[in-house]
């Protein structure tokens, strides 16, 4: 039944705003580099920093003030809430993160957060009364930084996670590159615990205040009837589409903002911001989410000096894991080409070593040990199996070639998330009523929503971000076509707390 609702106002100057400030809870310093285009600024917010507590503070105190109830669970995961008439009812929820990887950019989760806050906002100020219970959920540590593993809050509320195996991870702050902030104490900025034992997450929460047992933190299937996170695209797709569309419409001699979708005109639809030019936005509604893996690989040599072990006698750590990555990167080509052979897009596998350390790491030392993270993700999680197979057959050859031995383990090896057809629907119908172009699409991200699938029939709402950049400073996407999301958030919102 659709709902009839007074029309839903989005404070874009308020919500921009809100993003801004957020964005200054960082511990990079403000960004001068004039190179990059404006406005920048470069974020680091690793969970339970100070600068993450002080952005759950005032995400809190925004919340508070705009007349909602806030609830904080052992592992910090936020609830904010906005109390339906029949609260007995599954509640509709929204929600997203605040925590950024190192040297990252403004938008990434906090779109969705802000977001979020803004769309009830906006329905309590249109006269709204919703009929479910409506909650944001701002999860802790989406991103994997500090204890190795992404989505850990959403994880141990979908159940996916074991929560004596969370409450043991251990804090890889110390580890992270110079720069990392200190954590919220003393006692838990030293690398190790009381017992001369590594701090874990349970040490680590506790500190900063998030207390009792994370298995109170699990939510039941059918606590939330629906879900919808908004998020930029944090790729190319987006853009790439409705730059296309601005050059069929320039071919065809029409104006570009002849297809006006009810947004002000943009006060400079050019230049500085690129091709997001807002009235030609389009939203990206998310079908299914990619499997993401992640192992950590040691690669045990022989060290020694770097100019009197002779070549012949090496067994060096570092030239084996070269070839390791290499051959990451050979098999996923591979996957992906052969895939391609076979009718299919060609680009869903994708693997990463993004982090990697070097024992004793010393110009003048052979290295000894190499530690390296993998990340891996397909759209389909047994093509993902078939490049891992691979790559275990060439390190079985690099082990014995080099004499070195190699370690895997591995840390999370996920499903993919399919979204539920009836939120989808409600999406696609909500953006053809507003006129609203979309597409739907794949999210090659993984998100909190990855693991809210286990609990509830959700989709995701995609915002297209310049040049398709994310986890970078100069990620960026337009105030238009983030209130342009935010609205359909809104709407959607309302629509589905009134089913
Ligand atoms: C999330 O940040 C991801 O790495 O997909
Ligand atoms: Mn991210
Ligand atoms: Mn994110």
């Amino acid at each position: 039944m659709q709902v009839t609702l007074n029309p839903v106002v989005i404070n874009q100057a308020r919500l921009l705003r809100e993003l801004h400030h957020l964005a200054t809870l960082t511990d990079c310093p403000p960004t001068t580099d004039a190179s990059l285009p404006a406005p920048t600024q470069a974020v680091t917010r690793i969970v339970f920093t100070p600068r993450d507590l002080e952005a759950r503070a005032w995400l809190i105190s925004l919340a508070e003030s705009a007349g909602f109830t806030v609830r904080v669970d052992p592992v910090g995961n936020t609830y904010i809430r906005w109390q339906g008439t029949d609260p007995d009812l599954g509640v509709v929820g929204t929600g997203s993160h605040t925590d950024a990887i190192p040297h990252a950019g403004m938008y990434d989760g906090t779109v969705g957060v802000l977001g979020g806050l803004e769309a009830l906002r906006a329905l309590k100020e249109s006269g709204f009364t919703p009929r479910r219970t409506l909650e944001l959920l701002v999860f802790t540590s989406e991103e994997p930084t500090r204890f190795g593993i992404g989505c850990l809050g959403s994880r141990l509320l979908g159940g996916v996670l074991d929560p004596a195996t969370a409450d043991a991870l251990p804090d890889l702050l110390s580890e992270i590159t110079p720069g990392a902030p200190s954590s919220p104490t003393a006692s838990s900025s030293a690398k190790v615990g009381p017992q001369g034992t590594r701090l874990t997450l349970h040490d680590v929460r506790t500190a900063a205040g998030f207390t009792g047992p994370l298995t109170d933190v699990t939510l039941p299937i059918g606590y939330y009837h629906a879900w919808v996170e908004l998020h930029i695209e944090q790729g190319p797709l987006l853009e790439r589409e409705m730059l296309a569309a601005d050059s069929a419409l320039k071919g065809s001699g029409l104006s570009p903002s002849g297809g006006s979708r009810g947004l002000p005109a943009p006060e400079n639809s050019s230049g500085k911001d690129g091709a997001l030019a807002p009235e030609r936005t389009i939203l990206g509604i998310v079908t299914n989410i990619a499997a993401p893996a992640s192992y950590r690989f040691i690669v045990e040599g022989f060290g020694g000096h770097a100019g009197a072990l002779l070549m012949p006698d090496r067994r060096d750590a570092l030239p084996a894991a070269a070839e390791l990555i290499l051959s990451v990167e050979r098999h996923t080509l591979a996957a992906n080409a052969e895939a391609k052979l076979t009718g299919q897009s060609g680009v869903d596998s994708v693997a990463t070593v993004g982090a990697i350390n070097v024992h004793p790491g010393n110009v003048n030392s052979v290295p000894s040990r190499v530690t390296l993270m993998l990340d891996i993700r397909d759209t389909d999680p047994e093509r993902r199996e078939h490049t891992m197979t691979a790559l275990r057959a060439d390190i079985a050859n690099i082990e014995s070639r080099r004499g070195v031995r190699i370690i895997e383990e591995r840390i999370n090896a996920d499903t993919p998330a399919i979204s539920g057809d009836h939120i989808v629907d409600t999406l696609t119908t909500l953006c053809e009523q507003e006129h609203v172009t979309y597409r739907k699409m794949v999210s090659r991200a993984y998100h909190d929503t990855s693991f809210m699938a286990r609990i509830a029939p959700v989709a995701m709402l995609f915002i297209p971000c310049r040049n398709g950049v994310s986890h970078r400073p100069d990620e960026y996407a337009t105030p238009e076509s983030i209130a342009l999301g935010t609205r359909i958030l809104a709407l959607a919102l309302a629509q589905l707390a009134n089913e």
